[in-house]
């Protein structure tokens, strides 16, 4: 049986910005969701991950149970009598592109059911009807890395670039806050009167392309240097908490080159990239908040 993968993601640089037509540099996580469609005799169309604890049939009144029906519509498979059955490697609502990870195993589970073609245009459509449901507007990077996995520079006209550069450490640290994309998106909005003339969002715009020549450089300091400033101005913009600016100075003040929030923030996670005997003792203090992080490896497979 094809087990089908929807890979989570961070965003190293340009999140909000995105939004406005910016870049943003983003890339998978080496873990995601990963889905096995089981076919039933009787009954309907079902998604089950145990490790969320999320059971729901597409016709339930439920916001995934929309979110299948919407994936299922946009391939246009009717209710095929199927249990998609799920396990995920990355926590639900942290800021990691959970929902676009599952929105694309899910597409790619029921193709695989249905024996139509993997096509990377129906799987987008379909993942991001999914999303605009769940998040109003969003960019689409979620979705692009879900898909495409690697590193790349996303922006909304042109899609996702891929890049190659050698594997990065990335320490990840999802804060257990709860926040909700569609909430920051808007708080961003307010505060910019959603024009991408804000000086902040072109700021973080100019940070993304100054991390992606540092990172294509191998220069993690001036990549570290480039995410410091993206928390402070995403901050200014409203979508830190007292928890995530206390995650990433812990993590600064243990040695990291860079750290910040990743994704919309208002919660989710932090991101911080340190030389390598640092590591540990940034995860210790992040323990210590009660916060327990991991290392994803991106960039380059070996
Ligand atoms: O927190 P996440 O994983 O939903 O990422 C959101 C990224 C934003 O730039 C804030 C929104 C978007 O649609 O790009």
């Amino acid at each position: 049986m094809t087990i089908a993968i929807g890979w989570g993601k961070i965003i190293l640089l340009g999140e909000h910005a995105v939004v406005y037509g910016y870049p943003a540099l983003a890339a998978a996580l080496d873990r995601g969701v990963s889905i096995a469609p089981v076919p039933t005799t009787k009954g309907a169309l079902r998604l089950d991950i145990p490790a969320w604890n999320l059971a729901v049939k597409a016709d339930d009144d439920h916001p995934v149970a929309r979110s299948l029906a919407a994936i299922v519509d946009a391939l246009d498979l009717g209710r095929p009598g199927v249990s998609l059955v799920g396990d995920a490697q990355i926590p639900p609502g942290a800021g990691l592109g959970s929902s676009a990870a599952l929105a694309v195993a899910v597409a790619r589970a029921l193709l695989s059911h249905a024996k139509r073609a993997a096509e990377p245009a129906a799987i987008s459509a379909a993942a991001s009807a999914s999303e605009v449901l769940l998040h109003g507007r969003p960019s689409g990077v979620d979705v692009a890395l879900a898909i495409a996995g690697g590193i790349g520079v996303f922006r909304r006209s042109a899609g996702l670039r891929s890049i190659t550069c050698p594997q990065l450490r990335v320490l990840v640290g999802p804060s257990g806050e709860p926040r909700s994309t569609a909430a920051m998106v808007e708080r961003v909005a307010e505060v910019t009167n959603a024009t991408a003339d804000d000086p902040r969002l072109a700021e973080l715009g100019g940070l993304t392309d100054l991390g992606t020549s540092a990172l294509l450089a191998r220069d993690l300091a001036a990549l570290g240097t480039a995410m410091n400033r993206a928390h402070i101005v995403l901050a200014d913009l409203g979508v830190s908490t007292p928890q995530l600016d206390s995650l990433c100075e812990a993590a600064r003040v243990s040695g990291a080159h860079g750290a910040k929030l990743t994704g919309a923030g208002g919660g989710g996670a932090v991101i911080a990239i340190a030389p390598r005997h640092k590591e540990t003792a940034i995860l210790a203090e992040w323990r210590n908040a009660g916060v327990t992080g991991f290392v994803a490896t991106i960039g380059a497979r070996t």
